[in-house]
Parts: structure tokens; C-alpha cells; sequence
């Protein structure tokens, strides 16, 4: 009997950094049977990616998708998003969303497979990624929650410029050569500087990085009210964000049994020493979080201080989106 085809999967925003961080993943062993579609917008039809040595042709993303296409990884803008994944996800292609645009809505379930992976089910077409800083802090604190309790988070992220995609890597590169980007994403130079701004601020004077991250953990971890303080800054770093953490606990737990837990779990990586964090460019082109600097706090009971750093590009996109899509495969 002739073996049959894996399914089809269209990547859609397939020239951007997340596009094509998935492209590249998508030529490993585990996804090398399976045929690939590549969409972006209409301007760079004709031209072409990479997936690992293979050269495949940028289409432009149609409104419908065509009849043998199974499953779509968007990496488009949210705003592009909002459009075109209800009438594929309606036309029956299982859709996995990197963007914004359906991280809130109640019927999309949003999913951190470490965490919450039981809500990948055949029940659902559409699943949502969350934003690339929450997923590290969801991981980190799955285990801590699970074993003592958690009761408040404090985090502040220091966030790379390809977390603003193609065109914040683009602005760096260019005050690198000591040029100013007039379409940089940036409200402030970012080569030799720090911005503690990501996104509009609301009147409260909270930007909407930190309230996407409040709001994603509360719903990954299932903790409706858990009290959530983040200040995320962009730091003038390739890719790999990086985030101090406090996590107030209802029970105590040492560093050292925070240390084992994580040691215990796939895809986390514990430096023990703290005079030897991880930092961006350990976790470069690697799909797992990194955790170190485990120390109790000395201003309270019962809380644990430590950094985790991920490459947003692999963990906090691309490899997050194909853990779902090889969840899903499985059911
Ligand atoms: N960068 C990260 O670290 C990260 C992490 C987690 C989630 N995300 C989310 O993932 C998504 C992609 O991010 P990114 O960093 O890869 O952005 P990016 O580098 O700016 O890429 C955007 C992609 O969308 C395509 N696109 C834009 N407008 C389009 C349209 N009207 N029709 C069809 N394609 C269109 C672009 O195609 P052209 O090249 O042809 O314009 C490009 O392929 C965003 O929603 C972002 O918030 C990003």
C-alpha cells in the first residue's frame, strides 16, 4: 500500500522573522514528509525563502485557502490576522496563531504546551500562541504553582529588537552602521540604549506589552485573579528576551526544590550556579527556557527570585506554535 501523504501546512507571513524561523524548523527530521506552502504579502509573490537547503517560492496569501491545504501557521501582523484566519479556519484548515488578535477571545484556547496542553483537542480549529515573553514566565511558574501556590507576579523583561519583527532588527542594524532608520518601529534610538516603553501606554500609564503578559498568564495558568506587575523594556540585543522574575508563593519552597523541579521538566535548562546566568546568547537558536539567579527573596515570606531567558524567535514563536501543531497531529 502506498504510504500516505503527511498533511499539507501553509505558513503564512512566511519573509518575517517568525515566518521564517518556522521554515527553518519545518525542515527537520520530524517535518521534513510533510509538503509546505509559503504565503506573504502580495509584493514579495515570485520571490523566495528557505526552508533549511530548500528554495521554496513566497505566493501571496489568498483570501480562501486552497482545497489541499491542513493547517496554517500564521505569523502575520494582528491587524492582518484579524482578517484572513476566520475564513481559513472556517473553510476547515486548523489554524495556530502566532499574533495578538485572538490571544482574549474565550473560544480560542491559548496554550503553552508545558502547561496548558490539554486544550489541544480535535474539538478546536483555531489555537492561539501567546506573546513571546509571557510563554517563558508561564513555564517557569508551572512547576512553582503546582507544588506551593502561587499568589503574586512581579516580572520585568528586557526584550530583544527582533521581538518587533523584521523591521525592529532592521532599525538596530542600521543605527549600527550609525545610521537612522526613518521607519524604525522604536520611539527612541535603541543602539547604546534601553527603551522602558514597549507598546501605548493607558491611563493607568501601563503599556500593552505588560498588559498582554498580565492578562496571557492569568488565562494559561487558570489563576482568573492572580495579581500581575510587568515592566517590559526593549534592550538593544539581537534575539533571546530576558526577564527577572517574582513569584510570591502561598507555601515555602526552597531554591534548591525550585531548582530540582525545573531540572525535572522538558524544555527547561537550569543554570545551578548563580554566578553563571544564562544570558541571550546562550539561548540563541535553542527551543528551550532558560532559568537562573534562583534565590529567595529577602523582603518577604515565601517568595523566589530568578531570571529566565528564551530566543523569542524559537520558544517564544516558532518551536511553541509546532509543539501545538505536533500535539495536534497526535490526537
Ligand atoms: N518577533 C517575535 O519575537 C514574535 C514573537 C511572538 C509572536 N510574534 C508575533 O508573530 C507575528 C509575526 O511577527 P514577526 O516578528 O515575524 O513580524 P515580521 O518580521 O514583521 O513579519 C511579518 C510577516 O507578515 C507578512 N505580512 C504583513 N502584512 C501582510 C499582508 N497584508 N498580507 C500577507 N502577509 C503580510 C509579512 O510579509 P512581507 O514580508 O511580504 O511584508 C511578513 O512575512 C506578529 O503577530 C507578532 O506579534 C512575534
Amino acid at each position: 500500500m502506498p504510504t500516505p501523504t503527511p498533511p499539507t501546512i501553509a505558513v503564512a507571513g512566511a519573509s518575517g522573522l517568525v515566518g521564517r524561523t518556522l521554515l527553518a524548523l519545518l525542515a527537520g527530521d520530524e517535518w521534513r514528509a510533510h509538503p509546505v506552502i509559503a504565503y506573504a504579502s502580495e509584493k514579495r509573490a515570485g520571490r523566495f525563502a528557505r526552508r533549511g537547503d530548500e528554495r521554496i517560492e513566497l505566493r501571496a496569501l489568498p483570501e480562501a485557502p486552497p482545497p489541499h491545504v491542513d493547517y496554517l501557521l500564521s505569523a502575520l501582523p494582528a491587524s492582518v490576522a484579524r482578517e484572513v484566519v476566520p475564513g481559513w479556519r472556517d473553510a476547515g484548515v486548523r489554524v495556530i496563531d502566532k499574533s495578538s488578535a485572538f490571544r482574549t477571545d474565550p473560544a480560542v484556547p491559548l496554550v503553552v504546551p508545558e502547561v496548558n496542553a490539554r486544550e489541544i483537542s480535535d474539538a478546536v480549529r483555531l489555537i492561539a500562541t501567546p506573546n513571546c515573553t509571557t510563554i517563558p514566565i508561564a513555564v517557569a511558574l508551572k512547576p512553582l504553582l503546582d507544588e506551593a501556590g502561587l499568589v503574586d507576579v512581579r516580572a520585568t523583561s528586557f526584550q530583544a529588537v527582533s521581538g518587533a519583527g523584521a523591521g525592529g532588527l532592521r532599525a538596530w542594524e542600521t543605527e549600527l552602521r550609525g545610521e537612522t532608520d526613518p521607519a524604525s518601529p522604536f520611539s527612541e534610538p535603541i543602539h547604546a540604549n534601553v527603551i522602558p516603553v514597549i507598546g501605548a501606554l493607558d491611563e493607568h500609564g501601563s503599556a500593552s506589552e505588560e498588559r498582554k503578559v498580565a492578562r496571557e498568564l492569568r488565562r494559561i495558568l487558570a489563576l482568573a485573579p492572580l495579581p500581575v506587575a510587568v515592566t517590559a523594556v526593549r534592550v538593544p540585543v539581537a534575539a533571546g528576551h530576558g526577564i527577572a522574575v517574582e513569584a510570591g508563593l502561598a507555601r515555602e519552597l526552597t531554591p534548591a526544590r525550585a531548582i530540582e523541579l525545573w531540572r525535572e521538566m522538558p524544555g527547561v535548562v537550569v543554570h545551578e550556579d548563580p554566578s553563571d546566568p544564562p544570558t541571550p546568547l546562550d539561548c540563541a537558536g535553542c527551543d528551550e527556557v532558560f532559568i537562573g539567579r534562583v534565590r529567595r527573596a529577602q523582603h518577604r515570606d515565601n517568595a523566589l527570585l530568578f531570571w529566565a531567558v528564551t530566543d523569542n524567535l524559537r520558544k517564544g514563536a516558532a518551536t511553541n506554535a509546532l509543539q501545538i501543531l505536533a500535539r495536534w497531529l497526535k490526537n
